[in-house]
């Protein structure tokens, strides 16, 4: 374990088992539908490489980049689009892969964003879905994890854009960001 982690709340084992239950069901829900996987960088960017390659059907993938305004770990539901995705989504199948649902300000609007262009159908994974802490209603079709509403690392969680890399999610030392 990481120094700076507290404990360990879900293991690289139990992740790599409930990524792959999501990805069967993913890909029976759709019936060999393409289906276009879309993740909000960088975090979900993980999550994403796992699920697709548990995912046994056509997928593609495709990336945006948006800003939040307000303090650096606290969403404001104000979100500027840094990089928009690469193609139209206009009669496709759209999953949205997220690491964690939090306020769900950034998701309530790519959600309202990505419908507003016509889709087939836009649906929602996200690996973590913290307790307690939405202030904005997503619609999740598929959830990896309900979470306490901690400073979690790992997975593609960061702090001051560290830890994404551990391979599993902790509770990041209060030492680290207290000083
Ligand atoms: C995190 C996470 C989600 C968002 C969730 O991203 O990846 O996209 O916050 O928060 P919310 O539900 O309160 O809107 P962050 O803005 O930290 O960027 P990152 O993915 O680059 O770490």
């Amino acid at each position: 374990m990481h120094e700076d982690v507290q404990k360990v709340l879900i293991t690289r084992e139990q992740i790599a088992e409930r990524v792959a239950q999501m990805g069967t069901q993913i890909a029976a829900d759709y019936q060999g539908e393409p289906l276009l996987v879309v993740s909000v960088l960088k975090g979900a960017a993980i999550f994403m490489a796992d699920l697709v390659r548990a995912i046994d059907a056509p997928v593609e993938m495709d990336f945006m980049a948006v800003s939040s305004y307000g303090s650096s770990h606290e969403s404001s539901g104000v979100v500027r689009v840094i990089k928009d995705l690469n193609a139209p989504v206009e009669g496709r199948h759209v999953l949205i892969a997220e690491d964690v649902l939090d306020s769900g300000l950034t998701l309530n609007y790519v959600v309202k964003m990505l419908r507003s262009r016509n889709p087939k159908s836009v649906e929602v994974a996200a690996f973590l879905v913290k307790e307690g802490a939405q202030k904005a209603p997503v619609e999740c079709k598929y959830t990896g994890f309900a979470c306490p509403d901690e400073f979690l690392v790992g997975y593609g969680l960061d702090y001051a854009e560290r830890y994404r890399n551990l391979p599993y999610v902790g509770v990041l030392d209060p030492k680290v960001y207290l000083g």
